[in-house]
Order: C-alpha cells, then sequence, then structure tokens
C-alpha cells in the first residue's frame, strides 16, 4: 500500500511528483508528503488527508522558489504504523536533515534499529518503521560508511541489509540535489526513463504521461539515476544490466473518460474487459482455448492430480467459482485457499500439484508468499494476474493475464468477471484434454464468448437497480445467498457491500440458513437471494419461503422469464439466461450495482473507502 513518486530531470519536480501521486492515491489516501531538493536544503510539505490537500498547501505562491527545484520524492500513505497524522506521513528525514525518504512496505525490525539508535543519540520525531530506515541510513552516511559521490548509495546499501522486511523506497540527499536512489525488495518499484528525465514510482500509472519506457526493479536491487543516466546494482553492490521495457499503460486508460466515479466506469467497461479478456483465447472454430502463458508449465493434464487456487478478498472469490468450474469440467479436484492462511500452513504439496494464484494487481503480499511456499514446495506455481510485469506475474513460472486494463477503484469489479472468465477458459483447457466432450467444450465456449452482450443488457438496469436500493438504503444488516457457482458470488456481493457503504452484510449457501443466521432475519431485512434457473430452482424457492416466513424482504436476482422464482420474492432483478456454469459473469452485475449505489447514497467515497487501500502490499 503507499504510493512512491521521484522525479529529476529538467523541469520543475512539483507537477510531476503531485500528478504521479493523484494517480497512486488508490494505493492509500490518508496522508501525503512531497520533499524537494532545493538550494538551501531539503524543502518538505506534509498534509493529513487525501493528495489534493497536499496540492493545495504547496502552491508555487506558498512555496516561492523551493517550487523550482528540479528534483524530489513524494509519497501517498495508508498508515500502518503510527496514526495518520503529519508528524507520521512521509517523507522522513534523517537527524541532519539532510536525506529525505519515502517508504512503502513495512520494517519489521524497526524496533531493534530504533533502540540501537537511540543508544547511538537518535532522536525519533514519528511513530513509524519507516522513520528507522531513514535515520539509519543518515547514521551510516554520517559515520562515513561510504566517501565521493557514492556514499550515499553504500550508506543506503549498508542500511537495507540490515533491514527485515519489505520496502521500495525513494532516497533524496541535499548533497547529491542532482541523484536520487530507488531500492525493493517486495513493493513494487519501476523507472520512467523521459527526455533527459527519470521518474521513481510504485506504479506505472504515476509516469505514463512521461514516459512509456521503463525499468523494473527486482528484490535486492539499488538503481540511482541522475545526468548520467541509471545505474543498477544489488544491495550487496553486484552490478547490474537492467533492461528497458515498456509499459503497457494508456493515459485514457486511467482517466474516468465522464463518470462520476472510477468504479461506476469500471463495471460498465466489463463488457469490452471480457472481450480483451477472451480475444484470441478460443479458436476460430470454437472448440479449442488457447492460453500461450500455460504452455511452459511442466505437469501435463495427464499427470495433474489436483489444483490450488488462491487469493485474497474477490480474487478468494473468484478462486471459489474457480472451484466449481474446474471440478464440474475439468474433473479434476481443486482447493481453495486464502493466501494469508496458505503461506503460513504446512500445505501438503504431492506430485501432480498445479497451484494457481490470482490477483488483479499482482502486488498482494499475502498471494506472492504463498506462491513463494508453493514453489519451494514443489508445485508448479502459476498467475492469473491483471497487473503486466507486476511481481506476481514475473516471479509465477507461467500465467495467464487478465487484459481487463487498469483497475483503479478499491472494490473490486472487473478484475473479478474477468478472472471468472479465464478460471472458465482453463477449466475447459484442462476438461478437453481429460473427459470434456467437443460438443460441451463448444457449448461452454459459445457461452463465454456471449457473456458480453449478457452484461450489457444487466447494465441497462442501472437505474431501476439504485431505485431499489434507496428503498432499503436506512437497513443496516443485509444477507446474500446462493447456491452452487453463485455461493461465492453471494460472498462477493456482501464484500462490496461492506466495504463501500459500511453496511454489514453477510453472504452464504442458501442452505445454510437454517443453521443459524435464520435467526438474524426480521421484519424489512433485505435478503439477496442470487438465483439463476439451474437445478437447485426448487430448492432456492423454498428457502425464499423461509426467510418471507420470517418478515425478510427478498431481492432476487432471476433470470429473465422466471416468472415462478420472482413470484416467491419480494422484487426481482431480471438477468438473461446464460449457462449456470457462466452464470457468475452475470449475475455478479448487479450486486456490484447494489453496492456502488448504496455508497453514492449514503454519501461515502466510493473509489476510496475508509480504512482501505487498491493493493495489500503489507501483511
Ligand atoms: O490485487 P488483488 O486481486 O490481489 O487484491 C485482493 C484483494 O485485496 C481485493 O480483491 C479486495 O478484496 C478488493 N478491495 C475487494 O473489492
Amino acid at each position: 500500500m503507499c504510493g512512491i513518486v521521484g522525479y529529476i530531470g529538467p523541469k520543475p519536480a512539483l507537477e510531476p511528483l503531485l500528478t504521479g501521486l493523484g494517480r497512486l492515491e488508490y494505493r492509500g489516501y490518508d496522508s501525503a508528503g512531497v520533499a524537494l531538493v532545493t538550494e538551501r536544503g531539503l524543502s518538505i510539505s506534509r498534509s493529513v488527508g487525501p493528495v489534493g490537500k497536499l496540492r493545495r498547501r504547496v502552491e508555487p505562491s506558498a512555496l516561492g522558489d523551493d517550487a523550482r527545484a528540479t528534483c524530489g520524492i513524494a509519497h501517498t500513505r495508508w498508515a500502518t504504523h503510527g496514526a495518520p497524522s503529519e508528524r507520521n506521513a512521509h517523507p522522513h528525514t534523517d537527524a541532519t536533515g539532510r536525506i529525505a525518504l519515502v517508504h512503502n512496505g513495512i520494517i519489521e525490525n524497526h524496533r531493534s534499529i530504533r533502540q540501537y539508535l537511540a543508544k547511538q543519540g537518535v532522536t525519533f520525531v514519528s511513530e513509524t518503521d519507516t522513520e528507522a530506515l531513514a535515520q539509519l541510513i543518515g547514521f551510516l552516511y554520517e559515520d562515513g560508511a561510504g566517501t565521493g559521490p557514492d556514499a550515499l548509495l553504500v550508506a543506503v546499501c549498508g542500511a537495507l541489509r540490515e533491514v527485515q522486511g519489505t520496502f521500495g523506497i525513494a532516497v533524496a540527499c541535499v548533497d547529491t540535489p542532482g541523484r536520487l536512489i530507488a531500492a525493493r525488495r517486495g513493493s513494487p518499484l519501476l523507472v520512467g526513463i523521459g527526455d533527459g528525465e527519470h521518474l521513481i514510482a510504485s506504479d506505472g500509472a504515476a509516469i505514463v504521461e512521461h514516459t512509456s519506457r521503463v525499468v523494473y526493479l527486482h528484490d535486492n536491487e539499488v538503481v540511482t539515476v541522475d545526468g548520467g543516466g541509471l545505474g543498477a546494482s544489488t544491495i550487496d553492490a553486484v552490478p547490474l544490466r537492467k533492461k528497458v521495457e515498456r509499459l503497457e499503460l494508456s493515459l485514457e486508460q486511467i482517466e474516468r473518460g465522464g463518470y462520476p466515479h472510477y468504479m461506476l466506469k469500471e463495471i460498465h467497461e466489463q463488457p469490452d474487459a471480457l472481450r480483451n479478456t477472451l480475444r484470441g483465447r478460443i479458436d476460430p472454430a470454437g472448440a479449442a482455448v488457447n492460453l500461450g502463458g500455460l504452455e511452459r508449465v511442466d505437469c501435463s493434464p495427464a499427470d495433474l492430480r489436483r489444483v490450488v487456487i488462491a487469493g485474497c478478498g474477490t480474487a478468494w472469490h473468484a478462486a471459489m467459482v474457480g472451484k466449481y468450474l474446474i471440478e464440474e469440467i475439468a474433473r479434476v479436484p481443486t482447493d481453495v485457499e486464502y493466501s494469508s492462511e496458505l503461506r503460513y500452513r504446512n500445505a501438503i504439496v504431492e506430485d501432480g500439484t498445479v497451484a494457481l494464484f490470482i490477483s488483479q494487481s499482482g502486488e498482494t503480499a499475502d498471494t506472492i508468499a504463498a506462491m513463494n511456499e508453493m514453489r519451494a514446495k514443489g508445485a508448479a506455481v502459476l498467475g492469473v494476474v491483471n497487473v503486466v510485469g507486476s511481481t506476481l506475474a514475473r516471479e509465477t513460472q507461467a500465467g495467464v493475464y487478465l487484459h481487463a486494463g487498469p483497475e483503479i477503484g478499491v472494490a473490486s469489479t472487473k478484475a473479478f468477471t474477468a478472472q471468472v472468465a479465464v478460471l472458465a477458459l482453463i477449466s475447459v483447457r484442462l476438461g478437453r484434454r481429460r473427459h470434456l466432450s467437443a460438443e460441451r467444450c463448444a457449448e461452454l465456449l459459445q457461452g463465454l464468448r456471449s457473456s458480453p452482450r449478457a452484461i450489457e443488457s444487466v447494465l441497462r438496469l442501472d437505474g431501476a437497480i439504485r431505485e431499489l436500493v434507496s428503498r432499503h438504503i436506512d437497513r443496516q444488516n443485509w444477507l446474500y445467498l446462493g447456491r452452487g457457482v453463485n455461493f461465492p458470488v453471494a460472498l462477493e456481493g456482501a464484500l462490496k457491500l461492506k466495504e463501500l457503504s459500511y453496511i454489514h452484510a453477510e453472504g452464504m449457501p442458501a442452505a445454510e440458513m437454517k443453521h443459524g443466521p435464520l435467526a438474524l432475519i426480521d421484519r424489512g431485512m433485505p435478503v439477496v437471494f442470487v438465483a439463476p434457473r439451474d437445478r437447485t430452482t426448487d430448492k432456492v424457492i423454498a428457502n425464499i419461503e423461509e426467510v418471507r416466513s420470517r418478515g425478510g424482504h427478498v431481492i432476487a436476482i432471476a433470470t429473465e422469464g422466471d416468472h415462478e422464482l420472482a413470484s416467491a420474492a419480494d422484487e426481482a432483478v431480471f438477468v438473461p439466461p446464460v449457462l449456470p456454469a457462466l452464470s457468475p459473469l452475470v449475475t455478479t452485475v448487479p450486486l456490484q450495482l447494489i453496492a456502488y449505489h448504496a455508497a453514492v447514497l449514503r454519501g461515502h467515497d466510493v473509489d476510496r473507502p475508509r480504512n482501505l487501500a487498491k493493493s495489500v502490499t503489507v501483511e
């Protein structure tokens, strides 16, 4: 979490730093700060709240000549150590105030570093783990860890070798005003190479308007950027030659394009996002799936014994859908794991285990750690990732990109539907090499092809869904129920509602309700049944009766024309008929709209819900 930007070049640094921070705000938005390297020393400004507040504070009229500085670093924070406050906002400095540092990640041994430095007379001014690193770098620098122009680099590397935990950092120093240093371990970082300028960022979104030429840092790598270009080494001083890559992102993709919120834009982008996900992956005859990214996997379908799918939050819900699909379509036993549990559990990995790691960002710390653990145990590790070039994408053996385009809203929407589509493709591909008939394969692939149009028709219900939500907006408890492949969709609907509207919501299998949660039902409580017509419809209707007879208000997500189910409910949102196995692609969409409108009607910040950040790069 947290976003980092650095700029060094011929132009005043302030504007690229602030614009870049604005584009990284999804990574954290409780405070922000900037350090400019000026002739009279570091000029540091910090403020609590979003980047807009910092921008007002650093108007050129307020900064005077400092605003002309051509080198600086900036940060937008998601607090881990120390409350959101100006004192805890980055950049942090060393004791002399000559070195400034911005950091994304967690310094796990910050207490012991603090204790050591305190004994040497260093006084700390914040409660953050980051200040421990800034002070340690300053201490080593002052101690003469190195001399000459590379003295700061030597001090930075020396400090990073002492650090346990994760970091993406950018460092500036008044003694080397034309140079910035950046390093990473476990937190994403890249350097953009522009026309006589360099930009450092946690994510390409921060620099896309300046350049599409980038260098991605790997763990334990450090780079210096200055007038002479870019120099790279490991933190153990082994020189490196870094490859310049192309940033797969355009400015247009990351702007709101007339929508009031990124989330609404991303919900409405789902038909096109899915078309991009499917493009080139279904062979023209409609009877085979091409997933080039999987060709490199050692484990052949005949040897495949078990699939493990792991992820967090929405990605975990997609994984659950994947379990239903892979078991039904490919007949391969499949387990679903929370990444955060898998990484610490002594998971059993037998020959023939393939582990799939699902992540929109490709930077979720728990998912990366779980992937490393499974690889160490001998599983083939694959990624299902949206962000091209992200850590998970680079460090898995093989994988499938979602191609859903950038997702900026904190609530995951189009990534979920793209994840489900990719899992469906993987299921069909596996199934076809095992038991799946050509007819069923063609039927499923045709179903996938038609899903963008089906979603378009659900999106036309936007206004009606807003009306529906407005009738229940005062309710503080909602239930979401589903069966089979729509049970994870119920979980996803509940997660969306709580993270955006702060309304308490639970999702569960419809039949589980009578084993306890039925006691919650009181008059008018909204209970959403995700119930497209399938072989369980009769059972679902019985579950609906159970809720209504206790006063609950049933909102059914039903298949167009299913009057039997609709008349059992209090109200219904109709989705087009699709194959039951693929129904999550359409049933999820009304639930996204319910959560979106509930948040708007309650006056919440839809794209930046409280306490959250888009990618969780800390444990
Ligand atoms: O980037 P990832 O897909 O790995 O992120 C996983 C979760 O943090 C994410 O899906 C989260 O649950 C969303 N905010 C839900 O909308």
